[in-house]
């Protein structure tokens, strides 16, 4: 049976992005695997974050994935930060990831920007915590957007170097599980970047706690053209907001953007943005309305990730018992 593994970072309340092209992925894994989901502080870290910020956000990605679907009754829903695991086989990692694989990573160079210098080395070895996410619990497949797919084969070559170098067969191979492209939600003021939470402008996402007054604002307000809805979708070419546009109503009404441009062909965007408001509103208000009641009582909120944390130590401690005994640490007994 496979192990399914994915993690989130804390670093914004989630958006429709995350939802579309991750959240509502793993709701029909929990079903048919045993599958952990990890709300991933110390990642989130690797980038400034206000502690007070930090603690609501980490309540709140938790409160959106329950209210999403994800149930402790059927998958492993906990905070990375509460399983030292992690950060002790990511050490471990550190010493045998290579600077030049490291040095290969876009993700750093994106998030870096410029000022390289000025970056932590956290976010240059973030890749190798993520890998030991992964294989702390031997998890083979991974649910994750196409920007990640890199960091993915850096965690097989980090675990075939590990096997390898201590002669053992004890890391499995992990089968990144891409999710659709299609599924790639841009933001809504830039069709050419990705609608992210950690993004400044407000206006450039929805929310996955915005109310319905705030997203028909944020949908009217959404950049488009003043070309009328074309019959297909080659001629949406080069109209990457209005092609995001008819993507999103697709995505969450559960058809294909053909079918949709059927539907509306020749309308202008004004008429169409009223209908994707009111499927937007059908769909995340009752999303919402639990995320919100979960928030009232956040100790319950804190008892369900505190379960979900011991199911998770209970698989990793042992192990990172065999990775240790593997090469030579002396046991404490
Ligand atoms: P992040 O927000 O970077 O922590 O990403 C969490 C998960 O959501 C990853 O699997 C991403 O690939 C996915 N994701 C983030 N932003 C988007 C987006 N705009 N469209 C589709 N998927 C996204
Ligand atoms: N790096 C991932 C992202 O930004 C989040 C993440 C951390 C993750 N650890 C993971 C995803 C392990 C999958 C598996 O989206």
């Amino acid at each position: 049976m496979q192990r399914v593994f994915s993690g989130i970072q804390p670093s914004g309340v989630p958006t429709l992005g995350n939802y579309l092209g991750a959240i509502r992925n793993w709701v029909p894994m929990q079903e048919q695997h045993e599958s952990l989901f990890c709300i991933v502080d110390l990642h989130a870290i690797t980038q400034f974050q206000e502690p007070a910020q930090l603690l609501l956000q980490t309540r709140e990605m938790a409160a959106a994935l329950l209210a999403c679907g994800l149930s402790p009754e059927k998958c492993i829903l906990f905070v990375q930060s509460h399983v030292p695991a992690h950060a002790e086989l990511g050490w471990i990692f550190n010493c045998v990831a290579r600077l030049g694989w490291l040095n290969r990573m876009t993700q750093f160079k994106d998030k870096a920007g410029k000022d390289r210098e000025a970056a932590s080395a956290g976010l240059y070895v973030y890749p190798n915590l993520m890998a030991a996410d992964i294989l702390v619990y031997k998890a083979t497949s991974v649910p994750v957007g196409d920007d990640q797919r890199q960091h993915l084969e850096l965690a097989n070559d980090i675990a075939e170097k590990f096997n390898h170098d201590y002669g053992v067969k004890l890391f499995p191979r992990i089968e990144p599980h891409i999710l659709g492209v299609a599924a790639r939600v841009m933001s809504l003021r830039d069709g050419t970047k990705k609608m992210s939470k950690s993004d400044p402008s407000d206006q450039s996402r929805i929310n996955l706690n915005d109310d319905n007054d705030a997203i028909a604002l944020k949908i009217r307000r959404a950049r488009t053209d003043a070309e009328p809805i074309p019959g297909h979708m080659l001629q949406l070419e080069g109209r990457a907001e209005a092609r995001n546009l008819v993507g999103i109503l697709a995505a969450i009404t559960n058809t294909m953007p053909e079918n949709v441009l059927r539907e509306h062909e020749g309308q202008g965007f004004g008429s169409f943005k009223e209908v994707l408001t009111e499927a937007l509103v059908a769909h995340l208000s009752p999303i919402r309305a639990e995320m919100l009641r979960l928030l009232e009582d956040p100790g319950s909120l804190d008892a369900a990730l505190r379960r979900g944390a011991e199911k998770a130590e209970a698989i990793a401690n042992p192990i990172l018992a065999e990775v240790k005994q593997a090469m030579g640490f002396l046991a404490r007994r």
